[in-house]
């Protein structure tokens, strides 16, 4: 990797955690200390229901960001598709059960609630997902940390 894709990418990894802190040691994002203040987004349509292969995650854009989005045999699950280690994408990662394992380090992330199987502290943005028709959608839903 040269040096311009690599400020490239540290300027899109920046980007796309600015929620992510670091904070007595270890990452955790916002939305794991936030409260009440639940912020709730429209859905929007992702795909359709063929687009997704079951056992399998595809990484999607929603409200300007990736989520993965993951077809289980009878359940659909999203949650934030950057990894929070080292940014891979968790779509790529191998599904089991519930569970995806990122494809870089083996970070293991539960698809129903985004929690870090081997820190239960820390745990990646979940996303609302249903089916209408032939198409899916997602919706963002975060909460904030309350001043
Ligand atoms: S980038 Fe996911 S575990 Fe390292």
């Amino acid at each position: 990797m040269d040096q311009s894709c690599s400020v490239e990418w540290g300027r899109h990894f920046l980007a796309r955690h600015a929620k992510v802190c670091l904070r007595k040691g270890y990452l955790y994002n916002a939305n794991q200390h936030g409260k009440e203040n639940t912020i709730v987004s429209d859905f929007e349509i992702v795909g359709k229901i063929s687009d997704f292969e079951e056992g399998q995650g595809r990484a999607v854009p929603v409200d300007g960001r990736m989520v993965a989005v993951f077809r289980t045999a009878d359940e659909w699950f999203a949650i934030d598709d950057l990894c929070p280690h080292m940014g891979a994408s968790l779509a790529e990662g191998y599904v089991e059960g519930k569970m995806v394992t990122c494809p870089w380090h083996a970070w293991r992330f539960c698809i129903r609630d985004g929690t870090w199987e081997d820190n239960p502290k820390t745990r990646v943005d979940c996303f609302e997902v249903k089916v209408e028709g032939d198409d899916v959608l997602v919706r963002e839903k975060t909460t904030s940390e309350e001043a």
